[in-house]
């Protein structure tokens, strides 16, 4: 049978927080960022490893306890230029040490998504583990698009029907978001666009406004609220 293996791209520099430290390791309700992803991942008993792949030469990793996860995480420090070579080095580094098999499916979380909840996972694995192709979490879009001229003013409003926010995890087999990787676009921002690319229709599972991802200062106070309520309600 198949296994479920999530992997987290953790070698970003988050250039967009404005921080000397990477955004995956902001402290957030008491702990690194990527710590409140890591837990849900490693408490979803499904899942049966949780790959991390920091950047080269990363210090920071080291500088904090991660024994509460010993025996379910397994670390590469081959993370990539962009987020699309992060999870291909990933994918290989699990595939040379024999990790994977063509067929596992994996679930790539981005490591700035702190509020993903195990419901959630849940959710995702249950809608596609017998799926053909595999899909994503995503949200349908709640307000009005515009869309801008060089100028800042509006140039006109797009309609919003059928249009989603896409979110993490992303789920497809070993084999196929390898060679989905392989051949993509430059410029492709998840793992979805690249299978888009090779022609196949990734499958949404309806996502929640809490797996938001971190981007900017100001989603700091917003993420630290949503694990307070978290921790204090035990979910
Ligand atoms: O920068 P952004 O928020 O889009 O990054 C999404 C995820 O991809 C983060 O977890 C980040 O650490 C990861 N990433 C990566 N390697 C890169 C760029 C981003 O692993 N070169």
């Amino acid at each position: 049978m198949a296994e479920f293996i999530a992997l987290i791209p953790a070698a970003g520099s988050g250039s967009r927080m404005g921080e000397d430290i990477p955004k995956q390791y902001r402290p957030l309700a008491s702990k690194p960022m990527i710590y409140h992803a890591l837990r849900t991942l490693c408490s979803t008993e499904r899942i049966g490893m949780v790959c991390v792949v920091l950047a080269p030469g990363d210090t920071e990793w080291a500088r904090h306890d991660w024994s509460e996860f010993a025996g379910k995480i397994r670390v590469f420090g081959c993370g990539g230029a962009t987020r699309a070579e992060s999870v291909t080095n990933g994918l290989k580094a699990l595939r040379a040490e024999n990790h994977v098999q063509d067929q596992d499916w994996i679930l790539v979380h981005d490591a700035a998504r702190p509020g993903l909840s195990r419901a959630l996972v849940e959710r995702l694995l249950d809608q596609l583990a017998q799926d053909e192709i595999g899909g994503l979490l995503a949200v349908p879009l709640a307000d009005t698009l515009k869309r801008a001229d060089d100028t800042g003013r509006v140039m006109c409003t797009e309609p919003r029907e059928r249009l989603w926010q896409a979110q993490t995890p992303q789920m497809f087999r070993t084999k196929l978001l390898l060679e989905a990787l392989e051949k993509a676009p430059a410029g492709i921002t998840d793992d979805a666009s690249a299978v888009e690319a090779l022609g196949f229709s990734p499958k949404l599972v309806t996502g929640d406004a809490y797996n938001f991802k971190v981007t900017y200062p100001q989603d700091l106070k917003l993420a630290e609220l949503i694990l307070q309520e978290r921790t204090a309600t035990q979910n």
